[in-house]
């Protein structure tokens, strides 16, 4: 079995050599290839792989899905970037920043197309693996559409917030699981399991996304510090702090939601500290890694196979970038 730094270390070197794009127009295909070069955890990819090597050696077809889903997350982050107005991505300008809004759009449109490009070529499961592949494109327009409505509410629960970062972000760490145990031909039962892992293990990737753009430090995120703050996002740490605060806490978190003021970031941060919200995170963070383990215990595979994704979930609850 390999581990994650091997298999996200292999999938580099073979999806960047070998990336889809024609060489024209530059215009259009250099902006994708800027965004693909600049790396990325490949999280997603070495998910596809680990459950494909679950149960058999790995397949030509689990490495055209690896790359199919690596193409479209950084689809879904370019156009995350121009609907979140973020600057960076990646420690680098965002594409938009880069080369402008209209080619932003259109290259985040041509590389959901070359995702599917790569999907065709996959012999087994096919019609199953479009149809959750489908599933979960519309499923994260969805929840990106929900984090969007939810900056102007100030009244979103805990529930709708997992709701909508289940769609946003777990699905998709869901699904690269999932196509990778169907194209192996494993068993419907052991692939509706992983999807269940996937879905936990991504909703506490997203708190940890939430926690990292408040708390963690840009140079290593690779993003603006508060981004999420300046655009009155509603993340875990938000609306926890909303939920518990006490009348005087939650009358300055709601006059600082309303306005622009240069402290705004340094504010809301020590409103999280004072209102728990930050540790709150924490919690909820291992509380979901701790479900998605059950989950996995549930895999009928012996448990010395399952080791690199037990290993990757718990490094992803440390992570700092
Ligand atoms: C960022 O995903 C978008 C979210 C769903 C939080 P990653 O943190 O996996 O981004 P890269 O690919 O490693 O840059
Ligand atoms: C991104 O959520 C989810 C998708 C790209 C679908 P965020 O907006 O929190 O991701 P980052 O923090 O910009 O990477
Ligand atoms: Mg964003
Ligand atoms: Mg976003
Ligand atoms: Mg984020």
């Amino acid at each position: 079995m390999y581990s994650f730094a091997t298999l996200s270390a292999q999938f580099e070197e073979r999806f960047i050599s070998a990336l889809p794009f024609p060489a024209a127009p530059v215009t259009l295909y250099d902006p994708c290839r800027y965004l693909l070069a600049l790396g990325g955890k490949r999280i997603r990819p070495a998910l596809c792989l680990m459950a494909n090597e679950l149960f058999m050696e790995i397949s030509d077809d689990a490495w055209y899905a690896a790359e199919a889903i690596e193409i479209f997350h950084n689809f879904t982050l370019v156009h995350d970037d121009i609907m979140d107005k973020a600057p960076t991505r990646r420690g680098q300008p965002a594409i938009h920043e880069r080369y402008g809004l209209a080619t932003g759009i259109l290259s985040g449109d041509v590389m959901c197309i070359y995702a599917y490009e790569r999907l065709a070529y996959i012999k087994n499961a096919l019609p199953q693996v479009l149809q959750l592949f489908n599933r979960t494109a519309i499923e994260v327009c969805e929840g990106q559409q929900l984090d969007m409505d939810f900056e102007q509410r100030n009244d979103v629960t805990l529930e709708e917030y997992i709701h909508m970062i289940t769609l946003k972000t777990s699905v998709l760490l869901a699904c690269s699981l999932k196509i990778g145990a169907l194209v192996s031909g494993g068993s419907g039962d052991n692939a509706h399991k992983l999807y269940s892992f996937g879905r936990d293990m991504g909703i506490a990737f997203q708190l940890q996304d939430d926690f990292l753009d408040a708390f963690g430090q840009p140079g290593l995120t690779g993003k603006q510090s508060g981004g999420d703050i300046l655009a009155n996002k509603k993340t875990y740490l938000l609306v926890s702090a909303l939920k518990y605060a006490n009348d005087a806490q939650r009358r300055a978190i709601t006059q600082l939601l309303s306005t622009d003021a240069p402290t705004k970031v340094a504010d809301i941060l020590a409103l999280y500290r004072a209102t728990g919200a930050d540790e709150r995170c924490r919690q909820a963070t291992a509380d979901y890694t701790r479900h998605a383990f059950d989950c996995l215990e549930e895999v009928a595979i012996p448990s010395k196979r399952k080791q690199p994704l037990l290993e990757l979930a718990t490094m992803l609850l440390g992570r700092n970038k």
